[in-house]
């Protein structure tokens, strides 16, 4: 089989998350009507221009098409008919004046899998990263962990400091992308439960903050690469000292969001986040 599915409810949200697996053959039927030049936005045509005839192609083609007939099927769609759009910040969507474009979704890829989180109700967020020898896990940590979250981590052996570093990271990357604000946001900024399974816990971050535009290079740099190149600047590093006095009560209009863990076999890690208010607009 090469798509699963789980449905779930997290914090006030009923949520699905589709899981495609590109080693697997195709479903009957799933490789069917996939002329790009019909159903492909133009922010994905040109992805697919850059890309030479190969794997890579084909596993791109293969994902939006999954994508698009993941969605479609949720709103009773063509999928060839789905108008995708992005938010100012990167986070795909649909295009406010797709009928039903109320539904919210969001992708996660990592090695040969890809997770697609659907939620009719609140903005939601899912992280999926594959385990890779050679995770230097320390450096990353001081770059992008919380001080509490780093503690912990150090406090393991470290021999399980690599798995427990994922763990913890799918579950910030899970909530960044459900602001949609991504790793622009700065992920020392907050932290996320320590514990090795999250069932559903809320989780708050605080407000964004006016250097997010320069961080947001870095996000890019952080997409190229995995989740290894977020390299705070001076002003990030003070930003961040001072959103560590910052909690819910003390105001501000902070991100509560709901985060859970998925369970999935090794050597991946993945984790969900909705958000606990009701959805903005799309503005692609
Ligand atoms: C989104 C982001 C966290 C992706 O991290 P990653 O671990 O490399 O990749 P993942 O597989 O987890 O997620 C990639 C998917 O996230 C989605 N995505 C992109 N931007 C997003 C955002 N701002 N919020 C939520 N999801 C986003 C996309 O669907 C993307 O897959 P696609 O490009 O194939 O459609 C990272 O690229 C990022 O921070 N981007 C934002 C950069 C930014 O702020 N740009 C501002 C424009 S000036």
């Amino acid at each position: 089989m090469s798509a699963a599915r789980l449905s779930r409810s997290l914090g006030p949200a009923e949520i699905t998350i589709h899981c495609l697996d590109l080693d697997a053959p195709p479903a009957p039927g799933e490789a069917e009507g996939a002329d790009p030049s019909d159903w492909l936005s133009a922010f994905e045509r040109e992805r697919l221009a850059v890309l030479p005839p190969g794997p890579r192609r084909d596993d791109f083609l293969r994902l939006r098409l999954w994508l698009r007939r993941v969605i479609a099927g949720a709103l009773d769609r063509r999928p060839e008919r789905l108008r995708l759009g992005r938010t100012a910040h990167g986070k795909p969507c649909l295009l406010s004046a797709e009928p039903g474009a109320a539904i919210r979704f969001n992708l996660a890829h990592a090695g040969r899998l890809a997770l697609l989180a659907l939620c009719p109700s609140h903005e939601v967020g899912v992280d999926l990263e594959r385990d890779r020898p050679l995770l230097r896990v320390d450096g990353l940590a001081r770059r992008v962990l919380s001080p509490v979250e780093r503690e912990a981590l150090l406090g393991l052996p470290e021999p399980d400091r690599p798995r427990a570093f994922l763990r913890l990271w799918v579950r910030k990357e899970a909530c960044l992308k459900a602001t949609g604000r991504g790793l622009g946001f700065g992920p020392a900024r907050f932290s996320v439960p320590t514990t090795p399974w999250l069932e559903g816990v809320r989780v708050d971050l605080p407000p964004a903050t006016s250097g997010e535009g320069a961080r947001a290079a870095t996000g890019a740099e952080a997409r190229a690469v995995g989740p290894v190149a977020e390299v705070p600047s001076a002003a990030a590093g003070a930003e961040a000292r001072a959103a560590a006095g910052w909690s819910p009560e003390s105001g501000g209009s902070g991100f509560r969001c709901w985060l859970a863990d998925l369970e999935m076999a090794p050597p991946y890690e993945a984790a969900v986040a909705v958000a606990d208010g009701p959805p903005r607009a799309n503005d692609a």
